[in-house]
């Protein structure tokens, strides 16, 4: 039966309609990151007969076999997707029980590296085009190494040269500075990290469930933080101006460091790293003086007390904060503080790093500069 559609008119060009209203790329996959992390999620959590929710990861090939005597991980990636890295070696270590190797994918080529006979590589790569990760990955290959390959994009090189793959499924990635791409990976390292556990008895079945019912709980906890945006907002407009900041924290809240550091870098061109917040005595906090901004991430409740104090030795020497916490602080004489929701300790990056994604948006944003595409970056380096 034929139907009368009156005609609306779509105002925006085919660019804007990709952009899905957001002013930027970067902004709309920052907000697309609970589906990256459900889509990446969802088809690798199975429930057993009795309801127990466990990780499938039979797709990459890789057999129970595979996964019970896995000697050591060796995790190679480059930027972001080594700071992934970082911090799947913490829970990998701590729930697995199974040394971890990280190792930037430009350092691992050229040490003439080391692999055990039962060691695991995993390569991780968005783009599955970094040069620099390929060569990593043919490496590896060539000495024997069981690779799993973690990539965005399907049919890329890395993808189709490694035997092993698990694809994040994060959707096209625009923005030089990758957000929900990250998260996945993430998610998808900290699924190998409980499959692992279980297959080498590290932890029982339902210590397992339990951790994947939390990883599955991630995308509305992200949705909760998104829901406030703009809250670090004001934070992005004190600190745009800084020619200094400094990331700290302790644990996996220094590998959220790393990326939230990178992230502001590659955006906002404001120099900035990360420490180890134990590592701020032994130099670091020489640069602290007036006026300089340290954000401090603190989502271990055995290590709150440690990390407030490098907040306050930091203030007292002139220092403007912001913490990034879901723990409950002393007091609040700490400038900012942004609180995100609960999770297990191991796994928090994957919530921490979001106000940080936000707050470097905001910054170069006000600074009127190119958010999706930043100077002298590529979203690929497919070049040494
Ligand atoms: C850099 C990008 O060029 O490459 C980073 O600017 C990215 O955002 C890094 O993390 C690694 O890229 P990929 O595609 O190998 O994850």
């Amino acid at each position: 039966e034929e139907i009368e559609k009156p005609f609306v008119e779509i105002k925006w060009d085919a660019a804007a309609a990709e952009k899905d209203g957001y002013e930027h790329f970067m902004m709309k996959e920052i907000h697309e990151q609970p589906r990256a992390v459900r889509d990446t999620l969802s088809p690798r959590i199975k429930e057993n007969e009795s309801g127990e929710r466990y990780i499938d990861l039979s797709e990459t090939g890789l057999t129970d076999e595979d996964f019970t005597n896995v000697s050591r991980v060796y995790l190679i990636g480059c930027g972001s997707a080594y700071h992934v890295g970082m911090a799947a070696r913490y829970v990998l270590e701590k729930a697995a029980r199974v040394p971890c190797e990280v190792d930037l994918a430009s350092e691992f080529r050229y040490r003439d590296p080391i692999l055990e006979e039962s060691g695991l590589v995993i390569i991780i790569s968005q783009s599955g085009e970094t040069a620099d990760t390929l060569a990593a990955m043919r490496i590896a290959q060539e000495k024997g190494a069981k690779v799993i390959g973690i990539v965005n994009v399907e049919n890329s090189t890395i993808a189709q040269e490694c035997k092993n793959v698990v694809l994040t499924k994060a959707g096209r990635e625009i923005a030089v500075a990758t957000t929900k791409a990250y998260s996945a990976q993430l998610a998808v390292v900290y699924a190998l990290a409980i499959r692992l556990s279980e297959a080498d008895g590290a932890i029982s079945r339902r210590e397992a469930a339990e951790l994947v019912e939390e990883l599955k709980s991630i995308p509305d906890k992200i949705e909760a933080i998104l829901s406030d945006a703009e809250k670090i907002k004001p934070f992005a407009d004190i600190a745009d101006q800084s020619d200094y900041i400094c990331f700290i924290g302790r644990g996996v809240d220094y590998c959220a460091a790393m990326e939230a550091s990178l992230k502001l870098k590659e955006i906002s061109y404001i120099p900035c790293e990360a420490y180890a917040a134990g590592e701020l005595k032994h130099g670091p906090i020489a640069l602290i003086e007036n006026g300089v901004i340290v954000i401090g991430i603190i989502t271990n409740k055995n290590l709150v007390e440690k990390t407030i104090s490098n907040i306050q030795e930091v203030i007292t020497r002139g220092a403007k904060t912001l913490i990034i916490t879901n723990q409950i602080l002393p007091n609040n004489n700490f400038g900012y503080v942004i609180n995100i929701p609960e999770t297990n300790e191991l796994i928090s990056p994957i919530l921490s790093v979001i106000p940080l994604q936000l707050l470097s948006y905001y910054i170069s944003k006000n600074k009127g500069l190119d958010v999706d595409k930043p100077r002298n970056l590529a979203k690929s380096v497919t070049v040494e």
